[in-house]
């Protein structure tokens, strides 16, 4: 099929590498016209395994083009909208600005029997919001609403093989009784790989495909804050958070997955995501519903900063001038993104508590001095660690978990580590002669 897949970032660049890897022929389109060239030539703008690869073969086909002209979205039979919905500054909703400028600029492209896709994540009620714009524009073509479930560091395997499809149609019919099935049709063909692999496919509305997208990012984070509300009860009794998790994992209804409790949660997704929903939940007049998100947000920012705390107290309250290496920037391991990242957060506040912090990330340096200049910032891990009156792990990378305490013990000035992913062996540290301090265990 031809595709066009407008927005070329985390989503949409993995999206249109993807869709042609599987056969489509494929145009990306992006304003940006940096982006553009940097992904035609398969250099991605931001770091995510796997994805040189595809695009790299998938140009190479002859089936990937990228380019900065929407007029090249004209001929495709479907074309996806993957633009970013940040907050909005000054307020907790999303902004929904880019995604109108897509919209605007392909309607005066698309011909009778397109099918648009948003993927973007949007409040409930936008698609339908779009589908009178489209159908207002007596072009013919429809709406379909398809939202993604990728996780960053696995966007091209999450792509190629999801764990399950929702479309989300418009009705057609009498009293606009049906769901449109010449939608899902088109749907099916675009994911015929992985409906034929036996992929779970939701065929719903619009609303519904919405809210599934920001209730399962509001499920996630939800369970991320309750581990760590757990760590905070285990903090004033002394339990151990991390077998707590472990014992109430093994009950398959709860899973351990998404229980590691830490500094918390972040990204371009999650902390947005939950505020975007907690102010259109308001707007329906709703909020009471959803008012338990506001919860969520809190004692995910309270992590950040009993993190900080408890650096601060290994400097026996004295941080001026303390030297502290900081292991992670990136909100997560094996991205670069440091959007809203709770490690980079802890870093600068270190700072500016008067610590001279030296912070260290295999891929995410270069986009935290984008933010941070102010930071000191060292590759080599054992530079960073050099001297250190304490060291913080924040972002839980291999390179970082793997890290040998018997040989880091002499180049600390003092053996003091907060971990603060609960993903290092306490024991293996304490025994190398280190004081080590996790996150709502011993
Ligand atoms: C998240 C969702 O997992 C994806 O399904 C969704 O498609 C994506 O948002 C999106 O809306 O685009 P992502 O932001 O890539 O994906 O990252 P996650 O793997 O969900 O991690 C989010 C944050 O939670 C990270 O900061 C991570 O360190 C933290 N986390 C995760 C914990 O603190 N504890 C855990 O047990 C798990």
């Amino acid at each position: 099929m031809k595709i066009s897949v407008i927005g070329c970032g985390y989503l949409g660049a993995v999206h249109a590498a993807a869709m042609a890897e599987l056969g489509h022929e494929v145009v990306g389109i992006d304003v940006d016209a940096k982006k553009i060239e940097l992904l035609a030539a398969a250099h991605p703008p931001f770091f995510e395994p796997g994805l040189p690869e595809v695009l790299a073969s998938a140009t190479a086909s002859g089936r990937l083009r990228f380019s900065s002209d929407i007029s090249d979205a004209r001929g495709s039979q479907v074309h996806f909208v993957a633009v970013g919905t940040p907050q909005t500054q000054g307020s907790y909703a999303a902004d929904l600005t880019f995604v109108d400028a897509a919209f605007e600029s392909l309607l005066p492209h698309l011909s009778e029997g397109d099918l648009v896709v948003g993927k973007s994540t949007v409040p409930v009620g936008t698609a339908a919001r779009l589908a009178e714009l489209i159908d207002g524009s007596g072009t013919g073509a429809r709406l379909a609403w398809n939202p993604e479930f990728l996780r960053e560091g696995f966007a091209v395997k999450d792509t190629m093989s999801p764990d399950r499809l929702v479309y989300g149609v418009g009705r057609v019919g009498a009293s606009a009784g049906h769901l449109d099935q010449r939608s899902v049709d088109v749907l099916n063909e675009v994911y015929a790989k992985a409906v034929d692999d036996g992929t779970p496919v939701v065929v719903t509305d619009y609303a519904t495909a919405e809210l599934v997208k920001v209730s399962a990012n509001a499920f996630l984070a939800t369970k991320i804050s309750f581990i760590n509300a757990m760590a905070e009860i285990a903090e004033v009794t002394g339990a151990d958070v991390t077998q707590l998790a472990d014992a109430i994992g093994y009950d398959s209804r709860i899973g351990r997955r998404f229980l590691n409790a830490g500094v918390g949660f972040g990204g371009g997704c999650l902390p947005k995501d939950i505020r975007a929903f907690s102010a259109r939940a308001d707007e329906l007049g709703r909020g009471e519903s959803v008012a338990f998100l506001k919860e969520v947000d809190a004692i995910n920012l309270r992590r950040r900063q009993r993190v900080v705390d408890l650096v601060i107290e290994s400097l026996d309250d004295e941080p001026y001038q303390k030297k502290v290496a900081v292991l992670g920037l990136a909100f997560k391991p094996d991205s670069d993104d440091v959007r809203d990242s709770p490690a980079l957060d802890v870093a600068v506040q270190l700072h500016g508590r008067g610590a001279f912090v030296v912070a260290s990330d295999p891929e995410a340096i270069e986009n935290a001095r984008r933010l941070n200049p102010q930071l000191t910032f060292e590759q080599d891990v054992s530079t960073a660690l050099a001297g250190a009156d304490a060291v913080v792990l924040v972002t839980e990378w291999k390179a970082y978990r793997e890290l040998d305490p018997v040989a880091l013990r002499s180049v600390v000035r003092t053996p003091v580590i907060v971990d603060g992913r609960n993903c290092l062996d306490a024991d293996a540290w304490r025994a190398a002669g280190w004081t080590y301090r996790g996150l709502g265990r011993p």
